[in-house]
């Protein structure tokens, strides 16, 4: 697993990866319990550019955000139906999340010929097969391993040495590019799980300061009362 570090702090960066979700997934995937409005807000954007731009099912500002796919046709073609993607990154952390979208692979047997690495015999299509390119399972013959064991020499199983690669030429983004607008597309799902992250560590100071200020008051008072007392 590659590591994934959040940022919530980079506007830019989930404005992007809202406008990858909204492009490549929300056709499957709703956030149905997160408002258009309440997106566009605390993103900075305008709803009039929202609504242009990033809203494509017709509905206001206020609407959450439903996808149009109609659910049991949805079971029949994919054979699983496409989970919300709310609370998602809240389930699944935002680690596996980010090599899940970066770890599709060919494999002719598999209905979509695609599979994955961290989701084995996912029923998703890889839909960003147009940016990231073809990628394929390569395994270079064999990696034999010779333990030193005192005196006798053990010849450990030979071991397949495999490896993901991307055509190259194939996508149109480069490698670096596509693990930027996946790292986007993953703050995005970071900051809709718990949409009120930031305000709450921002209000967590203010609760300490305050209890910080209340302890000295508290002490002085203590102070006062037992001075009587001895
Ligand atoms: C063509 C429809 C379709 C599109 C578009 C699509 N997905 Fe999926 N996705 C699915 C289906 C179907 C499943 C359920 C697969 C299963 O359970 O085997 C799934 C599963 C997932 C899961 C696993 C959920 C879980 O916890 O089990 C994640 C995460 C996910 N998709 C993210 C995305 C993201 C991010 C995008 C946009 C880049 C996207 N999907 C686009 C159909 C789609």
């Amino acid at each position: 697993m590659q590591s994934m570090e959040p940022d919530l702090h980079d506007k830019p960066s989930l404005q992007r990866g809202l406008g990858l979700y909204v492009n490549y997934c929300l056709a499957c995937h709703s956030l149905r319990f997160q408002r258009y409005e309440r997106t566009a807000d605390d993103l900075g954007i305008p709803h009039e550019l929202f609504l242009e731009n990033l809203v494509f099912t017709g509905q206001k500002i206020g609407g959450l955000m439903a996808t149009s796919m109609p659910e049991e046709e949805a079971k029949a073609w994919f054979g699983a139906r496409p989970p919300d993607l709310t609370m998602v990154a809240r389930v699944r952390g935002e680690e596996w999340l980010y090599n899940y979208l970066k770890t599709f692979y060919l494999d002719p047997t598999r209905p979509f010929g695609v599979n994955n690495k961290v989701f084995e015999n996912v029923g998703m299509p890889h839909v960003m097969m147009d940016l990231q390119g073809v990628q394929r399972e390569v395994c270079r013959g064999f990696k034999p391993v010779d333990l030193l064991d005192g005196e006798s020499v053990i010849v450990a199983e030979p071991e397949p040495h495999c490896f993901l690669e991307v055509e190259e030429g194939s996508g149109s983004f480069s490698a670096g590019e596509f693990d930027d607008a996946v790292y986007d597309l993953v703050n995005f799902l970071y900051y809709v799980g718990e949409p009120t992250r930031l305000e709450r560590e921002r209000l967590g100071v203010y609760v300490l300061l305050f209890l910080g200020l209340l302890f000295v008051f508290a002490y002085l008072l203590n102070r006062e009362y037992w001075k009587d007392v001895h």
